[in-house]
C-alpha cells in the first residue's frame, strides 16, 4: 500500500496547486422550517483530504447528500473535473465516481458481504443470472485490499459495526471512485480499526482520489486533512490550510467563541452508596465485577470497545440476565429482570446506540423525550401535554438542541441532535442512578462541554452517575473515580485527582 509518507515534498506542493477535481458552487438547500445550506461553495483537489467541520446541524451531511444525489439542491452547481454534472440519484453519483459513506450505515443485514458490496450492480451472466463466482471473487479482492479478515460470503448481520463500516467502504471501491466522502466514519471504531481506516484513506489519496472527511474529532482532522472548511448554520465560515491553523482557531470559527478551559471535577463529600454491584458475571462478556457509585458522584467506566462496559450497563438495567452476582440500591439487594424494574428502582440507562435503543424516529422530538417518563406526564391516564412541553423546553435549551420545532420528527434531525434527544429523554426522568453510555459520541465540541457541565450538575444535585466512555479526556475531565475494564474484568480503580494517563492506558491494555 502506497502511503502519503512515500510522496516527496515537491509532489505534495505540486498537488496543492492543482485545479480542483470537484467544485461545489453556491449550493442552497431548504427543508421545511430550516435553511440547511446557504450558498455553500467548496472545492476538493485530487489526492486531497478536505475536512468538513461544524456544529451538530450545521449542514455537513446535507451538503454531502446533495453531492451524492440523495438530496436535490434548490440552487447551485457542481463541477467534476471541470465538467458540470447533474446528480439525480445515488446510483448516478456512483457512476460519476462520487461515493458517500453515510453517517448511518445503510447495509442490508440479511444479505452477504459480496451482495452488499455489489448491490445494484451484481455481475450477470448471459440470460441475466447473477454470476456468483465472479461476485465472490471480485468482492474477495476488494476485502483483501481493505485488509479485511471476514469472508465475502458472510452475512452482514454477523459482522461487528466496524466490519460493516469496511463493507460500506468496499462499496465505494466497486466503481473506480474519484471522490469519496466519509461522514463521521470513526464514531464506533476501535483504535486498531481506525489505523486500518486511515491506511485506506491514504491509499485512496495516493491514487489521486479526492476525499471529504467529516468528523467532530480534532485530532483526526489535524492528522489527515490538508484543508478544513468550517460550516456554521448552513454557511461556509472559512476554508483554512490545516498546517497553518490551530484547534482554537477552528473551534472559534465553528461555534463563534473559544471553549472554556476544561475544569477538573471538584472533590465533594460523597453521599451514601446509591448503586452497588457485587460479583456480577454474564457468560464470556464479563466476570466477577464489583463496584459502587455514591450519590453525588460521577464514576467513569473506561475501557476499550468490546471490554464489556455496555454489557455491564445493560445487565444493571435489566436488559441482560446475569449468571451470578447481586445489585444493591441504597444498600438493599434488588431484583431487576427488565428495564421497568430498573426504572422502578430509580435507575436509568441512556444507551449508546441511538438508532436501535433510544429513539422512535418517526415521532416528534417532544414525544421522544417524554417517552421514558410516561408516569410523570400522564395524570389519571391522560397525557399532560404541558408537562411534556416543559420537559422538552428545558432540555432542548440546556442541550442546545437544533430542531425547527418540537413537532419535528426525530428522523429529520442531524445525527448529533438525535443524540441530544436521547440524552434529554433520560435526563428528564430525574433518576437516582443514571448510567450513561458514550454520552457525547457524534456531539460537536461546543455542546460536548455543555453536556459535561450538565452531568456534573446532576451529580451535584445528588444523582449517582455511572458514565461509560472511550474518550480519555472525557473520563478524566468529568469523573470523580475511574474504573478501568479489561476483557470483561475490572482491572483497576483510580481516583481521578491522582491518576495519570499512562496508568489508565496500562490498566485497560491488561498490563
Ligand atoms: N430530511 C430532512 N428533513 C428536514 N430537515 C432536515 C433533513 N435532513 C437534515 N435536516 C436539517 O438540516 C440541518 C442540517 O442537518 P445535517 O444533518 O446536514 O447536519 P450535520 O452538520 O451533519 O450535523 P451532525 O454533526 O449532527 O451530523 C439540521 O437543522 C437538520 O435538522
Ligand atoms: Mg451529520
Amino acid at each position: 500500500m502506497r502511503t502519503l509518507a512515500h510522496h516527496t515534498q515537491a509532489e505534495l506542493a505540486e498537488r496543492a496547486t492543482r485545479a480542483p477535481l470537484l467544485h461545489i458552487d453556491g449550493v442552497t438547500k431548504t427543508f421545511p422550517g430550516v435553511k440547511a445550506l446557504d450558498d455553500v461553495s467548496l472545492d476538493v483537489r485530487a489526492g486531497e483530504v478536505h475536512a468538513l467541520l461544524g456544529e451538530n446541524g450545521a449542514g455537513k451531511s446535507t451538503l454531502m447528500k446533495v453531492l451524492a444525489g440523495n438530496h436535490q439542491a434548490d440552487r447551485g452547481r457542481i463541477h467534476l473535473e471541470g465538467e458540470p454534472i447533474r446528480v439525480s440519484g445515488p446510483h448516478e453519483a456512483k457512476h460519476l465516481g462520487i461515493v458517500l459513506i453515510h453517517q448511518e450505515l445503510s447495509l442490508a443485514p440479511e444479505m452477504t458481504v459480496a451482495e452488499n458490496i455489489f448491490l445494484g450492480s451484481l455481475p450477470r451472466r448471459a440470460l441475466g443470472f447473477v454470476d456468483f463466482r465472479k461476485l465472490y471473487a471480485d468482492a474477495g479482492r476488494i476485502l483483501d485490499r481493505l485488509g479485511c479478515r471476514f469472508a465475502a460470503s458472510d452475512k452482514v448481520e454477523t459482522l461487528s459495526i466496524a466490519n460493516r463500516q469496511m463493507v460500506e467502504i468496499g462499496r465505494a471501491l466497486v466503481f473506480t471512485p474519484k471522490i469519496v466522502v466519509f461522514d463521521e466514519p470513526t464514531a464506533s471504531l476501535t483504535d486498531a480499526e481506525k489505523v486500518v481506516l486511515f491506511d485506506v484513506i491514504r491509499s485512496l489519496q495516493a491514487e489521486n482520489v479526492g476525499i471529504v472527511y467529516i468528523s467532530h474529532r480534532m485530532d483526526e482532522i489535524f492528522t489527515l486533512s490538508a484543508r478544513i472548511t468550517v460550516l456554521r448554520d448552513g454557511a461556509v465560515r472559512g476554508t483554512l490550510v490545516t498546517a497553518e491553523t490551530t484547534e482554537d482557531e477552528v473551534t472559534r470559527l465553528m461555534i463563534g467563541r473559544a471553549l472554556e478551559p476544561r475544569s477538573r471535577a471538584q472533590a465533594r463529600p460523597a453521599g451514601k452508596m446509591a448503586l452497588e454491584v457485587k460479583g456480577l458475571s454474564c457468560g464470556d462478556l464479563f466476570r466477577d465485577v464489583s463496584f459502587g457509585v455514591r450519590a453525588g458522584e460521577v464514576v467513569g467506566m473506561y475501557g476499550l470497545i468490546g471490554a464489556g462496559r455496555t454489557e455491564i450497563a445493560e445487565t444493571i438495567f435489566g436488559l441482560r440476565a446475569p449468571d451470578a452476582g447481586e445489585i444493591r440500591r441504597d444498600g438493599e439487594v434488588v431484583s431487576i429482570n427488565s428495564p421497568p424494574d430498573a426504572i422502578a428502582h430509580g435507575i436509568a440507562l441512556a444507551p449508546e446506540s441511538r438508532k436501535e435503543q433510544g429513539l422512535v424516529l418517526s415521532m416528534s422530538c417532544r414525544d421522544n423525550m417524554s417517552l421514558s417518563q410516561l408516569e410523570t406526564v400522564s395524570r389519571a391516564g391522560w397525557l399532560d401535554r404541558s408537562a411534556e412541553q416543559a420537559i422538552y423546553d428545558r432540555y432542548a435549551e440546556r442541550l442546545a438542541l437544533k430542531s425547527p420545532s418540537w413537532r419535528t420528527p426525530v428522523v429529520n434531525l442531524s445525527g448529533g441532535n438525535q443524540q441530544k434527544v436521547v440524552l434529554g429523554k433520560w435526563l428528564g426522568t430525574a433518576p437516582k442512578v443514571l448510567i450513561i453510555d458514550e454520552p457525547t459520541r457524534g456531539i460537536d465540541v461546543g455542546s460536548k462541554s455543555e453536556i459535561h457541565k450538565l452531568i456534573r450538575e446532576l451529580a451535584a444535585g445528588g444523582m449517582a452517575v455511572l458514565m461509560i466512555s472511550s474518550e480519555m479526556p472525557e473520563v478524566l475531565g468529568v469523573s470523580d473515580r475511574i474504573l478501568a475494564l479489561y476483557h470483561g474484568r475490572l482491572a483497576a480503580e483510580f481516583d481521578a485527582d491522582t491518576v495519570t494517563e499512562d496508568a489508565l492506558v496500562q490498566a485497560i491494555s491488561g498490563l
